[in-house]
């Protein structure tokens, strides 16, 4: 397979070396030095894009990669509020895209069962949720786009939650202050060197419930994304990397 990389950086970096790996050939690198080579010519070269840029340059490659109807993967967080645009620009022209604010296989099972650690808890209202996620200190966006993900896992399937708050925390500082009892806090720590952590804990009186997803480094998602890659080059559509993965209870 032909790849296209928008965004060479940290994760670009790791993407690379594992599609080379899983014997795909990058055909294209697109970085902040060089965008005067993102031309519709150079990315039909490519069978699928990967676009792991910026939060404030997602949306145009992403533009560029449908205008040239090249299937794209996105894992750039902090642009989503504008996917309801190409949700529909992919519905009305036959385009394929797979989006994913984390594409490790390991957070998307943490995903699955945090919905249903949210509908268990329904029964047992005297517990409090929060979320917590740690970062390193470069990450442009907060909330992380996998918090959000895990706060509207909780948020559709806990009654007690309506919306999200993010607090951005100094290290060691409790921001609790000010959350009604209907929103669901969502604690943003930026620590050097910390690829992702992520906790859902449900505190109460007598006890506290912790699930926590712990990212040792990137490979996860990187891998995650070129298997994302290899999942949409022959499909069409509008898809999340929930689509890709079976969760299904069964007895293997
Ligand atoms: N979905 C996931 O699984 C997942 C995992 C890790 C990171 N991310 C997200 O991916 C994004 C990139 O993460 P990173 O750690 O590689 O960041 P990074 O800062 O290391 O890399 C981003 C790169 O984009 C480049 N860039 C700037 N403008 C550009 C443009 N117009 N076109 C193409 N590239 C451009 C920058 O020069 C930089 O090299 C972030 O939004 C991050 O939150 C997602």
């Amino acid at each position: 397979m032909k790849i296209a990389l928008l965004g060479y950086g940290k994760m670009g970096k790791i993407i690379e070396k594992i599609a080379i790996d899983r014997k795909h050939e990058i055909v294209l690198k697109i970085d902040q030095d060089n965008l005067s080579e993102l031309t519709k010519e150079n990315l039909q070269r490519a069978d699928v894009a990967i676009e792991f840029s910026t939060p404030h340059t997602a949306l145009s490659n992403i533009n560029n990669c449908l205008d040239a109807g090249v299937p794209i993967v996105v894992g750039t967080t902090g642009w989503l509020n504008d996917i309801p645009v190409i949700k529909q620009r992919c519905e009305d022209e036959g385009l394929a895209f797979i989006y994913g604010t984390n594409f490790s296989v390991g957070v998307n099972i943490f995903f699955h069962v945090n919905k249903m650690l949210a509908k268990i808890m329904n029964g047992y209202n005297y517990y409090d949720v929060q979320v917590e996620e740690i970062h390193h200190t470069q990450k442009l966006d907060s909330p992380s786009g996998t918090a959000i993900t895990i706060a509207e896992g909780i948020i559709n399937n806990l009654d007690a939650k309506q919306e999200w708050v993010n607090v951005l925390t100094a290290e060691g500082l409790e921001a609790t202050d000010n959350v009604k009892a209907d929103e669901l806090l969502i604690e943003s720590y930026r620590i050097d060197s910390v690829p992702g952590t992520h906790t859902v804990i449900y505190d109460s009186e007598v006890d506290s419930i912790e699930f926590k997803h712990t990212a040792h480094n990137r490979n996860g998602f990187a891998l995650g994304a070129v298997m994302a890659a290899e999942w949409i080059q022959n499909r069409k559509g509008f898809y999340s990397v929930e689509d890709m993965f079976d969760f299904t209870l069964n007895n293997k």
